[in-house]
């Protein structure tokens, strides 16, 4: 018999049971208990260790449970043989290296978070009774009725889409998703089976940009400028599909002309392709008339719409939809015919009669008109204590602008001295793929803050950025 001595840590908050099965674990893998060799009894390992029959016991469970040691009644505990040494058939483990940290420690007073939406003003109650109400829906707990989402819903969007944003569609085409991501991961899929590549935004949205390429696809970033993404580039990428914000671009704002418009679907028309459609917050124009969707400009079926409610109405409600052109629905219906729906009925039963009633449309109407406040006072207030320090980018229409800094300073030290007066802002570096501007920008979001958070927050990085030498 093997006398075993682990040295166990009786303070430790790690359980002794466990900190026992790891240790004969570990010595069984490194071959140092060798196979057949008998353990102590329970009893006198036990007393040797001065610790628990119990505890022991447990150690010993778990050590047979995943195939250690086995028992032979009347004998006693022996160590099994293992078929190889795990060290000799380990694979590579693929280390990821953190390109992006989240900072949960610093707790900030202020944050210019571009998705937080305003709180003060959403209608709790009528969210309320209609969420209620839903549940008296016959069926309401059951699996959804479809894969493709809830009809009642799909069948409101239809109609919501051809007035607000000029799409034409039929519920048939609609397919509702937990966020946008959930809707590219699919499309992705289906432009995989394709072998198609794919032309991205540069600067770009990296929340799509990742979708792409963790679902295998060749993204080529075509550069965008003032006038909208660059069309000798995008036709000498060769690329089948892209993905593109044409009503706000993101992250620059820029508003594709109608022109640019025209080019992009001529390109889409004259070969196998297709443009994605990130409409994702459109409701929020502040200057002109709203530019209709490319959707609803294009008669030959190759725009993919995309849209969110994250926006619009509730980041945490996860409800996305797209609108697919009948020659990918097709393929859609037939790679996805097994695939359950991801969003809850209940919240897309609710949405859909929260629209019915009216009650979507008047909260937009009083959410842009809240949201144009709130962007003059940002102006006015950028304006007031930064000056000349700063030009700003893309306050035509959204939830958020850019402001460029005119003076040497990195991003990184932006944010760090905004850290310092407890106001969180954001960096736009990573929307690049190659850094192409000497001085930075920074993300500013306004559409969870009150005007006067607003307007002390501009004041304090006014402080923490300029007048520090
Ligand atoms: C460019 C862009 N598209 C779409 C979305 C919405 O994503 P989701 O539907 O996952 O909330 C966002 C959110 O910030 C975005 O920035």
């Amino acid at each position: 018999m093997i006398e075993i001595t682990p040295l166990l840590n009786l303070e430790s908050k790690h359980p002794i049971y466990i900190q026992l099965y790891e240790y004969i674990k570990n010595e069984v893998e490194a071959g140092r208990l060798p196979s057949k060799s008998k353990l102590p009894s329970i009893r006198r390992l036990a007393a040797n260790l001065h610790i628990s029959q119990n505890t022991v016991e447990s150690a010993y469970q778990q050590l047979f449970a995943e195939g250690y040691i086995d028992s032979k009644p009347r004998s006693g505990m022996y160590v099994m043989p293992l078929e190889e040494k795990l060290d000799t058939i380990k694979q590579p483990v693929e280390t990821f290296s953190t390109v992006e940290s989240y900072d949960e420690e610093t707790s900030y007073t202020l944050d210019f978070y571009q998705g937080a939406i305003d709180l003060t003003h959403f209608p709790l109650n009528e969210w309320k009774k209609c969420s209620n109400e839903v549940l008296h829906h016959k069926d309401i707990l059951q699996y959804g009725d479809h894969r493709q989402g809830e009809r009642k819903l799909r069948e409101q969007l239809v109609t919501y889409l051809y007035f607000s944003r000029g799409v034409n569609s039929s519920p048939d085409q609609i397919v509702i998703g937990a966020g946008l991501q959930h809707l590219l991961g699919m499309l992705s899929l289906l432009f995989r089976k394709k072998q198609y590549t794919i032309a991205i935004e540069d600067p770009g949205y990296k929340g799509a940009k990742d979708v792409f390429k963790n679902n295998g696809l060749t993204v080529h970033p075509i550069p965008v400028d003032r006038d909208g993404i660059h069309m000798d580039e995008l036709v000498k990428s060769e690329s089948d599909v892209l993905y593109i914000t044409p009503s706000h671009q993101y992250p620059t704002g820029v508003i594709t002309p109608i022109n640019k418009r025209r080019q992009l679907l001529k390109w889409v028309n004259e070969a196998e392709r297709y443009i994605i459609e990130d409409d994702y917050d459109s409701e929020f124009r502040y200057v002109g008339k709203p530019i209709p969707s490319l959707q609803g400009l294009d008669s030959n079926h190759k725009i993919i719409y995309i849209g969110t409610f994250s926006k619009s109405f509730l980041p945490s409600i996860r409800i996305s939809y797209m609108v697919l052109p009948p020659s990918l629905l097709k393929m859609y219906k037939q790679l996805f015919a097994s695939y359950v729906q991801t969003v809850s009925r209940i919240h897309q039963e609710a949405l859909a009669l929260f629209i019915e009633k009216g009650y979507l449309e008047r909260h937009i109407r009083r959410m842009r008109k809240q949201n144009r406040h709130k962007r003059d006072t940002l102006l006015k207030a950028i304006a007031q204590y930064m000056g000349d320090h700063v030009s700003v980018i893309g306050e035509k229409s959204g939830v958020f602008i850019l402001i460029k800094i005119n003076e040497l300073i990195s991003e990184s030290t932006l944010i760090e001295r905004a850290k310092k007066v407890k106001v969180k802002v954001y960096p736009t570096s990573r929307y690049w793929s190659k850094r192409s501007t000497e001085y930075p920008m920074i993300q500013l979001g306004f559409g969870g803050l009150t005007e006067k958070e607003i307007e002390e927050g501009i004041s304090l990085l006014s402080k923490a950025w300029f007048k520090e030498s």
